[in-house]
């Protein structure tokens, strides 16, 4: 049987994300550019034979069964049909309900990690299609590259953006993300835009339509928005709670987040246009 893998389970921001349509089950169209930081969990998976799914972290607020990697890796012993089981270990650094994708990138690299422990060879569009199943932000973190995605979020088109230093700001509250999504406020109809539209960049393609309801919802994520705006073009990413500016320097963006960081749990990490996850596993 494998040795146990330690994997990176990266974060994802959306430099920008309109909101294009309702559809009739509920989810939103979507169009966002997804970019993955290098700002990660760490997932070690260690295979067993007693066919067990085994997460030994508790993750507060979600009980065992319920937990996103737990559900991840059943799914795929469902759908392989396996005798294996896993013991699964978590080391969390994302937060949670941030917009930063911890969740579903977890699941994704316990689709991803887990495949290549069992040794089952499924192809990543496949991991992807049952991810999907998991969240709408699974099926990007399981294909690994920066992508335009349509759909739910699901339509995924590889693209290469460029790599600034972000500031991350955490403003210590979380966002109810069916809540934002519900709210009778939010801009649910912007005109469909071209990719390539969108990777010219620049206001007022890069926007984020969830900010205005989030701003109104949430006064401290405002308060943070507009303390960052200051330094250089801040947004949410997803429905926040965490937003983000691009600095070209580690340097500049290191001396905005020793600021930020006398108010807020404050991050600078670099973009990325691949997983880190799949680097580690050869992938890419
Ligand atoms: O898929 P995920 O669990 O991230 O979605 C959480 C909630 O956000 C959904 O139940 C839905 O209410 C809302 N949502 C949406 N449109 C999307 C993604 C999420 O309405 N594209």
């Amino acid at each position: 049987m494998n040795a146990p893998l330690t994997l990176p389970a990266p974060a994802k921001l959306n430099r920008m994300l309109h909101i294009v349509g309702r559809r009739e089950d509920g989810y939103h169209a979507l169009q966002t550019l997804f970019q993955f930081i290098d700002l990660c969990d760490h997932l070690t998976l260690a295979p067993r034979d007693d066919g067990k799914i085994q997460l030994t972290s508790e993750v507060s607020g979600v009980s065992h069964d319920d937990n996103l990697i737990v559900r991840a890796a059943r799914l795929l012993q469902q759908h392989s049909g396996t005798a294996l089981g896993a013991t699964l270990t978590i080391d969390k650094q994302l937060p949670m309900g941030g917009g930063l994708g911890g969740g579903s990138s977890n699941a994704a690299t316990a689709l991803v990690g887990l495949n290549h422990l069992w040794q089952l060879n499924l192809p990543l569009v496949e991991l992807a299609r049952l991810g999907l199943q998991l969240g709408a932000d699974v099926p990007v973190f399981v294909h690994g590259h920066s992508a335009w995605g349509e759909g739910v979020g699901e339509r995924l088109t590889p693209v290469t953006l460029d790599t600034p230093w972000f500031v991350i700001i955490h403003p210590g509250i979380s966002v109810s993300t069916p809540g934002v999504f519900q709210d009778p406020q939010l801009t649910r109809d912007s005109r469909p835009i071209t990719m390539a539209r969108a990777l010219q960049g620049g206001a007022p393609e890069w926007r984020n339509d969830c900010e205005a309801v989030v701003k109104e919802r949430y006064p401290p994520i405002a308060e943070a928005l507009n303390w960052l705006a200051q330094h250089a073009p801040s947004r949410l990413t997803g429905t926040g709670a965490c937003l983000f500016a691009a600095f070209d320097t580690q340097q500049s963006a290191q001396a905005i987040a020793q600021l930020a960081g006398q108010h807020w749990s404050t991050w600078v990490a670099r973009g990325l246009n691949t997983s880190p996850l799949h680097d580690a596993l050869g992938y890419l």
